[in-house]
């Protein structure tokens, strides 16, 4: 087991109305509320109302910025942190899924610090403060209401990367089960691939961690049995709860304690789908993650047969690879990339932008050829 420090100062608040606390904990940090939210999926389901109601009782003063989109793009924080910066506000309420609470978090970095958001995403300057970033989680996927990445695109750049920082953790984030039950089959599907994508990442990290180890087989056996039940009763309570702190935990430090660093060769293949194609996030695990275990079957053989014997009661690397894939299928996942309308020709655009991006596995590097090889695997069953 490697050192570690254990840090997460998240206070999460999760729970059937867990909600009926949010005036109470917003009213701590400010009444000029920055209120983010996607692209009305919250107005449909009855959200934005039950917030507002909330926000009335504290007589607060409620600056909208709506419309952003799934696979967020800095354009969206730049304009959220010119409205918040002229309008003073104190503290952001993120009101939906990943994507608005990652742009949440870097506007809040960029409000404080006041300087180029995309500077910060690319630590060319290290922020020294934030403003409060209060989240409302409607969907279970990421895991970023418990931890300290964000996640924005730049078509300028031609990049989807990530900033993990200690400032990047939610102050409050509230979790209840009941506002998932509108998220469709496909992104909850895509919700569970995600989750289960964040524990492989820890799994292949560097350095052994028996617990870590165990903590990702448990949670992958809670995704394997309540997904599929909550795509078959999307309105069940205990399914839908079992599966969102399930989503919560696969990354929030726990899968990655006694461990050097996580992979995140998979993901970093999964934003070049993203990012070209506008692919859902846990779509492109599905297939992503397939195909690297492919490539490192050769390399690290025992590894992905332990997966396989923690998650299936397997022993073989191949074992392992195939049940994801009919798990990943029975879900209604993709698992190659004509299962997402990707053609042959556009293999080349792929490696391109995996090369030019340098794709790599913060363990397990990845050789030019391997990226090649990565694709080719994207293209087979
Ligand atoms: O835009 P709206 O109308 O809100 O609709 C959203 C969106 O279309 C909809 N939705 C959300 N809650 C709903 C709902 N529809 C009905 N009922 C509800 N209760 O679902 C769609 C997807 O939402 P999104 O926020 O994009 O999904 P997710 O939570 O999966 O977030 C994906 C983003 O997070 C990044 C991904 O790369 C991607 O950009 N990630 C962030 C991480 C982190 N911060 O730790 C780690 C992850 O690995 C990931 O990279
Ligand atoms: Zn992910």
């Amino acid at each position: 087991m490697e050192n570690f420090t254990a840090y997460n100062p998240t206070s999460l608040h999760f729970g059937k109305n867990a909600t009926n606390q949010l005036a109470d904990v917003i009213s701590n940090y400010g009444k000029r509320i920055l209120l983010m939210y996607g692209k009305g999926s919250i107005k449909r389901n009855g959200i934005y109302d039950m917030v507002m109601e909330q926000l009335k009782s504290l007589n607060a003063e409620v600056f909208e910025y709506s419309g952003i989109k799934s696979n967020p793009i800095v354009d969206d924080v730049y304009k959220a942190t010119e409205y918040g910066i002229e309008n003073n506000v104190e503290v952001i309420l993120s009101v939906g899924g990943g994507s608005v609470l990652d742009s949440a978090k870097i506007t809040s970095l960029s409000i404080a610090n006041k300087v180029d958001t995309w500077d910060l995403m690319k630590r060319k300057i290290e922020p020294k403060s934030k403003i409060p970033v209060v989240s409302v989680l409607t969907l279970a996927a990421t895991g970023s209401e418990m931890n300290g990445a964000a996640v924005l695109q730049n078509h300028e750049t031609k990049e989807k990367i990530g900033l993990v920082h200690s400032l990047n953790y939610p102050n409050h984030s509230f979790l209840d089960p009941q506002f998932t039950y509108s998220v469709s089959k496909e992104y909850t599907a895509y919700g569970i691939a995600d989750l289960m994508a964040h524990t492989f990442e820890s799994f292949y990290g560097g350095g052994t961690a028996s617990l870590s180890d165990r903590f990702v087989e448990a949670i992958n056996k809670e995704a394997m049995k309540y997904g599929p039940k909550a795509l078959k009763e999307p309105s069940n309570y205990e399914y839908r709860a079992n599966i969102m702190w399930a989503a919560t935990n696969a990354l929030n430090g726990l899968c990655d304690r006694g461990r050097t660093i996580g992979d995140w060769g998979t993901h970093a293949i999964g934003h070049i789908l993203s990012f070209l194609y506008d692919t859902p996030h846990g779509a492109t695990l599905t297939i992503a993650s397939l195909a690297w275990m492919k490539l490192q079957k050769e390399r690290i053989p025992e590894r992905v047969a332990k997966l396989g014997e923690h998650l299936f009661g397997t022993t073989s690397a191949d074992d392992t690879i195939q049940n994801l894939s009919k798990f990943f299928k029975s879900i209604g996942c993709p698992v190659k990339l004509a299962d997402i309308d990707i053609k042959k020709e556009q293999k080349d655009e792929i490696l391109e932008l995996m090369n030019r991006n340098q794709v790599n596995g913060l363990v397990h590097e990845l050789t030019e050829e391997d990226r090649e090889r990565i694709v080719d695997f994207m293209y087979e069953e």
